[in-house]
């Protein structure tokens, strides 16, 4: 049991947090935004993220979780262990903006009391943690404090969504340290998050930063990979979904992170395929491969919206257009580069009328768009008013549709930009079904539909759009 304090109540924050408190750690979470900890306090997390109130509810009883709005404060309980979780956005030039980082840093080295190890788990670039090493160490250094603290990286890989899950039951833990002690203190807290089998795999630290990196842009570069693909696919009358299938059984290749679609989003990927590519430019090494993801990527949505435009002859004003899905994947409320964003705002501009929905992220887009576009209830409110229907995030109740109900769209056509449904559905009910990948293949027959005749254990089915 240790003390920790972690810093920023985000995704990842409160995320991390809460699972240490659940392996009866006792934790101090720092924000600086007063209304998020006056949700927490009132037992409100303030984004959707299942599993997490409930986690966060328990530990605040069990008083193994506590909230504080200044790095100070939470140093006053003297913890042996500091998780730096601020945020990391893109700046203009692609790199990721640190300030947040630098504050922390300089706060901590204010306020520390005794020894302590501060853990990055922002995700940032190679040479953050000597950085924050130098600024904690001048701040003491003002002081003439003569306390000792190590600074180590520890990336967090969980996914927005299912979260929880991947902080439970992590594929590995990597730490990046440069000491025997700091080692030790990980080692020791993430032991109760490794007995399913999980290794705790320790390197140098610009290593360990590295690979968050480089797993973040090997995940976006299938994703690009299977959308370029698909553009090809359509120009040959091929299916990408059977092309995925078939790449997929591959055990060199597996399964995840091949869906092709409109592209992927999110407050991850995008900005660390370019922090990526800055930090190679930076150092004198141009990361071609991963500057042709970001751009494909760009361009699918491009691809996507012009094939709306197409279909209506490049004029949708006062077309009412429906949307399902808003948040960048399913699952998550977070809209942060979610496509839906650059879809509408092309709609609206060329004078058509939208009409959304999503299960979560509603909320989000409406602080974005307020009254620009019609946010309804339901999924059916959506189709009932909508000229066409635009398909945008693959949740699950968007999935199992009644394809008869989509009959009463008046123009009789879906976009699907996460090629979610059988084409040969669509066309049975007389639809015209717009997708990325699927467009142009041939009507398929019982004997050519991507049909398995041995049982499969590989599970290809579920659509990436992010982290
Ligand atoms: N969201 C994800 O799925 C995910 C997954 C893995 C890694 N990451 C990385 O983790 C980091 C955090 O991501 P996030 O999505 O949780 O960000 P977020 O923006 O949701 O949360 C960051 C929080 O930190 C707070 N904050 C900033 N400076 C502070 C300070 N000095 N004191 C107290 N609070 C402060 C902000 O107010 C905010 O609430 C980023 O580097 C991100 O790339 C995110």
């Amino acid at each position: 049991m240790k003390k920790i304090a972690v810093i920023g109540a985000g995704y990842v924050g409160l995320v991390t947090a809460a699972c240490l408190a659940q392996k009866n750690n006792f934790v101090t979470v720092i924000e600086r935004d007063l209304q998020k900890i006056t949700s927490l306090l009132n037992g409100k997390v303030p984004f959707y993220e299942p599993g997490l109130d409930n986690l966060i509810m328990s530990a605040i009883q069990t008083k193994h979780l506590i909230f504080v709005n200044n790095i100070t404060q939470a140093l006053e309980d003297e913890p042996e262990i500091i998780f730096s979780c601020v945020g990391t956005p893109s700046q203009e030039d692609g790199s990721a903006d640190l300030s947040y980082v630098w504050h922390a840093a300089e706060e901590i080295g204010k306020s520390l009391k005794t020894y302590a190890l501060v853990v990055n788990k922002s995700t940032v670039p190679v040479g953050t943690a000597q950085r924050v090493q130098q600024l904690i160490q001048s701040e003491l250094d003002k002081r003439s404090s003569t306390l000792s603290f190590s600074v180590a990286s520890n990336p967090e890989f969980l996914k927005e969504g299912d979260a929880i899950n991947d902080f439970l039951m992590p594929d590995r833990i990597i730490v990046g340290v440069d000491s025997e002690r700091a080692l030790r203190l990980l080692t020791d807290l993430y032991y109760p998050f490794l007995s399913h089998g999980a290794p705790l795999v320790s390197m140098t630290v610009p290593s360990a930063e590295l690979t968050k990196y480089a797993s973040n842009a090997m995940l976006a570069t299938r994703i690009s990979f299977m959308n370029q693909m698909a553009l090809l696919a359509d120009k040959l009358g091929a299916d990408i979904n059977d092309v995925k299938k078939g790449m997929a059984l591959d055990k060199r290749i597996g399964g995840a992170f091949l869906n092709s679609g409109i592209g992927y989003g999110g407050s991850c990927f995008p900005k660390d395929v370019r922090a990526l590519v800055h930090m190679g430019a930076s150092n004198g090494q141009r990361m071609s491969l991963v500057e042709e993801v970001d751009h494909v990527n760009e361009m699918q949505k491009q691809t996507f919206i012009s094939r709306i435009l197409q279909h209506y002859h490049n004029d949708v004003a006062n077309k009412k257009i429906g949307i399902w899905g808003l948040a960048f994947k399913p699952e998550t409320d977070d809209i942060r580069c979610a496509p839906a964003i650059d879809v509408i705002n092309k709609l609206l501009s060329l004078g058509a009328y939208v009409i959304a929905y999503d299960p979560a992220a509603t909320a989000n887009m409406q602080a974005l768009f307020k009254d620009t576009v019609t946010f309804v209830k339901t999924a059916d409110d959506v189709i009932k008013q909508a000229d066409c229907l635009v398909v945008l995030t693959e949740w699950q109740e968007f999935l199992h549709v009644d394809f008869e109900k989509l009959t009463v769209l008046k123009d009789n056509v879906v976009f699907d930009g996460r090629n979610c449904y059988p084409p040969e559905q669509l066309s049975h009910y007389g639809i015209t079904y717009i997708t990325m990948g699927r467009s142009n293949a041939s009507p398929r027959t019982t004997q050519a539909s991507g049909h398995m005749v041995m049982p499969s254990k590989v599970h290809v089915g579920i659509t990436q759009s992010g982290a």
